[in-house]
């Protein structure tokens, strides 16, 4: 049987592509592997920052170099850098055998037949319905515990500064049904915890003569399956999160309790320019119904530090957002500009890498104290925790999550991964809680 290693970059969804690609290549008669052992190597790419393109570049002259020790060995990109780069990629490294977006993978087995002919091969055709719907995935690196679902695929928010639009495409929601038994069916084989991925969930719509779906209908039949699965989900745009949905959350114990909302900003002016479509103003008031009915959720976002242009008395706004909203935990990033996007052909990338240094530090430095005093709050209470798996510092000692997210470190005793504990948090970093079982 021949082998495959699927390396993988960038989000989520990316993960849950490669869980595809993975069942697809498996159906054709190949068999997961490592990298040592494997004829072909998968690289599921991401083109979101040019860091991390330049990280799969550099991954990409490694394979070449292996190429010339191992020459029947084919190496595929895949995912957003395939999408974007298309067939420069061949010409950029001499090893790439395959290059295949993120809508073509059902096209892979007979792209390897070109390629083993000594072909090279590529596909990067968008497509408005493509949404992998009856592709059951094969689970890559899991714990057993917790695995992802994709329930949409593509975007169409068009921020200025992003690439996914364009590598993406259009944006298109997956059939419930499907979404529900490929929930039942991992609660069945013992995993606990399911996160429903696209990249804006909030707009997810399953329509048909007689029924429309939407996300906080979607979220509560998945809820339903059992009492002992627990639900999260990501990522919500701020301008389309719903009440029907926040309140959905609060109605239900397995929904978990955290909402990832993606600020970037807290400047009126740098949201405008993002093409946010909203206020820090509106932005605050979805946070206090957040906060109104669901006392005990924990709210994390994502952070862009020198967009364009932004001042510093912009940038104070976003430090002074992220104080008002209290932050349990943040994604931040320096402002990469990318090739083709609104902000590229619009505004220029004017702010110096030293003073986007500047700011992003000061950014993480305030998320550090702000997640540190989120935590202290949690010493002294107890946790339903999902256990995950073995701490990575000591065997003696297991870590799961909370509802909230939050990674809690406890003595391991007899207790398994895969069950659930009450854990009394004794103590805390500002990245981990750490406690015993009550
Ligand atoms: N530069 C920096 N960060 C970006 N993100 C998206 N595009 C860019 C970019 N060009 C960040 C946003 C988004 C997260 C997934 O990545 O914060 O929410
Ligand atoms: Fe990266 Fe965005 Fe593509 Fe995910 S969708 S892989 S974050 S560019």
């Amino acid at each position: 049987m021949k082998k495959v290693y699927i390396e993988t970059y960038g989000c989520q969804m990316n993960q849950a592509d490669s869980e595809i690609v993975g069942a697809i290549i498996k159906e054709n008669g190949y068999d997961i592997s490592s990298l040592e052992e494997a004829d072909l190597i998968f690289v599921n790419t991401c083109s979101i920052r040019e860091n991390a393109e330049q990280r799969v570049k550099k991954r990409l002259s490694e394979f070449e170099s292996l190429k010339k020790k191992k020459p029947h060995l084919k190496i595929g990109v895949l995912g957003c850098m395939a999408e974007r780069l298309k067939e420069e990629l061949f010409k950029e490294n001499r090893s790439v055998d395959l290059i295949v977006g993120p809508d073509s993978y059902r096209k892979i087995p007979q792209m390897l037949e070109e390629v083993s002919l000594g072909k090279r091969s590529a596909n990067v055709l968008l497509s408005k319905e493509e949404t992998y719907s009856e592709i059951i995935p094969i689970r890559l690196d899991t714990n057993g515990v917790s695995a992802f679902i994709s329930i949409m695929r593509g975007c169409e928010n068009f921020c200025s500064y992003c690439v996914v639009p364009f590598t993406r495409g259009k944006e298109r929601s997956r059939d419930y049904r499907t979404i529900l038994s490929e929930a039942k069916d991992l609660f069945e084989q013992g995993y606990k915890e399911i996160t429903l991925l696209g990249q804006n969930v909030n707009s997810y719509m399953w329509i048909e003569e007689d029924k429309v779906v939407n996300f906080a209908q979607l979220i509560a039949l998945v809820a339903d399956i059992s009492p002992l699965l627990r639900i999260r989900f990501s990522t919500s745009h701020p301008k389309d999160i719903s009440l029907e949905l926040i309140k959905t959350i609060a109605q239900r114990d397995n929904i978990c309790k955290m909402i990832h909302l993606p600020v970037q900003s807290g400047s009126n002016v740098v949201l405008e320019r993002m093409n946010r479509k909203y206020t820090r103003e509106e932005y605050l008031e979805k946070i206090s119904l957040i906060k109104k009915y669901i006392p005990s959720c924990s709210i994390s976002t994502d952070i862009i530090a020198g967009f364009s242009s932004e001042t510093e008395e912009d940038h104070k706004q976003t430090l002074s957002i992220m104080k008002e909203v209290g932050y349990d935990y943040a994604f931040m990033f320096n402002y990469s500009e990318r090739e083709n996007t609104i902000a590229a052909k619009k505004y220029k990338d004017n702010v110096s890498p030293e003073e986007k240094n500047r700011r992003l530090n000061e950014i993480i430095l305030l998320q550090q104290s702000l997640s540190l005093e989120s935590n202290k709050k949690d010493v002294g209470k107890v946790f339903e925790v999902l256990i995950e798996g073995f701490s990575k510092r000591s065997k003696e000692k297991l870590f799961g999550r909370t509802s909230q997210n939050k990674v809690v470190i406890f003595d391991k005793k007899d207790l398994k991964v895969g069950s659930y504990v009450n854990v009394r948090i004794n103590d805390c970093s500002s990245a981990t809680l750490f406690g015993e079982e009550v």
